[in-house]
């Protein structure tokens, strides 16, 4: 038996993929299966509870995972996916909590782990990439200034957190009317430090048409390593 504290995944879905160009994101077909399926499968096994957030128009699309998934609930998702990730919070009431893009559907189990394992120690932890390519500033179509590659990480999902440092970086947002592209940029600007932990190149996030035909090329070498 562990004690570990319940953990939630909170999936945020309810985006409109306007770069996809397909619909709703999440309920694009990746290998047989939507892209939220495969986020659900990914967590599953490592959480207690898992919460969706969808937008109105995707009720009768996520019925049949809700029937499929016991531990599965939904709720509707705002108009940025900060306000989509607020509902979420709100919903659950897990002492941890994992934020994960239904958009990267190739989230090793070991690279979870390690996340989990982390938030546990310091209570704000995200997965982020270290550049192979050399970073620049640029200004006006021109090179500026060199980054400093060691230093520098592409950051992405999932992240994990106490539910209270969360909830507390949200509510400050909301009081400052400030926002961040994710959670981790929330909680940083609340003054939590968030630990780095090593991400994986094959957790990309399908934005754009290029995205999903590389996702779709590499879906049947993921599914066979299964
Ligand atoms: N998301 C959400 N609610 C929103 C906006 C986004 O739950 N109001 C979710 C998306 O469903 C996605 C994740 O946040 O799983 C990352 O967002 P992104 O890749 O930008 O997806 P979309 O917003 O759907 O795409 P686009 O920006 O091209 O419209
Ligand atoms: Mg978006």
């Amino acid at each position: 038996m562990t004690n570990l504290p319940k953990t939630s995944a909170l999936i945020p879905a309810a985006g409109s993929g306007t770069r996809l160009g397909m619909g709703f994101k999440a309920l694009v077909e990746l290998g047989g299966k939507t892209l939220l399926e495969r986020a659900i499968q990914n967590v599953q096994p490592y959480v207690d509870q898992i919460w969706i957030a969808i937008a109105p128009q995707m009720e009768a699309s996520v019925q049949p995972l809700l029937e499929r998934y016991a531990n599965l609930h939904w709720v509707l998702g705002g108009e940025t996916r900060q306000a989509s990730v607020w509902n979420l919070l709100e919903a659950s009431d897990t002492q941890t909590v994992i934020i994960h893009d239904a958009a990267r559907p190739f989230l090793a189990a070991d690279r979870l782990e390690v996340l989990l394992a982390a938030v546990q120690n310091t209570g704000a932890a995200t997965l982020a990439l270290a550049s192979a390519d050399t970073l620049v500033h640029t200004q006006n179509g021109y090179w500026n200034a060199l980054i400093d590659r060691s230093s520098a990480y592409a950051v992405q999902t999932p992240q994990g957190f106490w539910r209270a440092v969360l909830h507390q970086a949200h509510q400050q947002a909301h009081q400052h009317g400030s926002s961040a592209t994710d959670d981790a940029g929330l909680v940083i600007q609340s003054g939590h430090a968030v630990q780095i932990v090593s991400g994986d190149s094959r957790l990309f996030k399908i934005t754009t048409p290029m995205d999903l035909e590389l996702a779709r090329a590499f879906v049947g070498v993921w599914d066979a390593a299964l």
